[in-house]
């Protein structure tokens, strides 16, 4: 169930990449977070939308059902908390909910970092 939720997700990301010619494209290595996370302003999929990420204070959407772990964190997403995050949410912010065990590879992560930048 998760598997075809997850290809199904992923399928309508790419058709949407697409259909936006300005849109930054994502990086391959985001597709790991495309099975939980939309870039469209409020679309929840499993995990809250990253649309608007940069500036954004941790567990701020409205109407997620953030742990509260993450709304206490008191962080502010920028490219610094963004790489400790993607490296070990869980040592990062304990008690998280988001199930990721990192993304180890700082290339990628930059990678990743470089287009959450430009999500509005
Ligand atoms: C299996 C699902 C899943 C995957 C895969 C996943 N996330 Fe998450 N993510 C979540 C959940 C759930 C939360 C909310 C965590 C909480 O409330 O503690 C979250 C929270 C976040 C937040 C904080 C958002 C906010 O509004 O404060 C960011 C940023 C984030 N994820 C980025 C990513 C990136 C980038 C990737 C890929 C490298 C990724 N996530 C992979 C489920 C996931």
């Amino acid at each position: 169930m998760r598997v075809k939720a997850f290809s199904l997700v992923a399928a309508s990301f790419m058709a949407t990449s697409a259909g936006h010619a300005q849109t930054v494209s994502a990086p391959i290595a985001f597709a790991v977070c495309a099975g939980c996370h939309s870039v469209q302003p409020g679309k929840t999929v499993f995990g809250p939308s990253l649309a608007g990420l940069a500036g954004r204070k941790a567990g701020s959407v409205p109407g997620y059902a953030y742990s509260p772990a993450l709304k206490a964190s008191g962080l502010t997403w920028n490219a610094a908390t963004l790489d400790r995050w993607l490296k070990g949410p869980q040592r990062l912010v304990p008690g998280t909910r988001m199930p990721f065990p990192g993304m180890q590879d700082a290339k990628a992560r930059k990678a990743v970092i470089s287009y959450l930048m430009t999500l509005r």
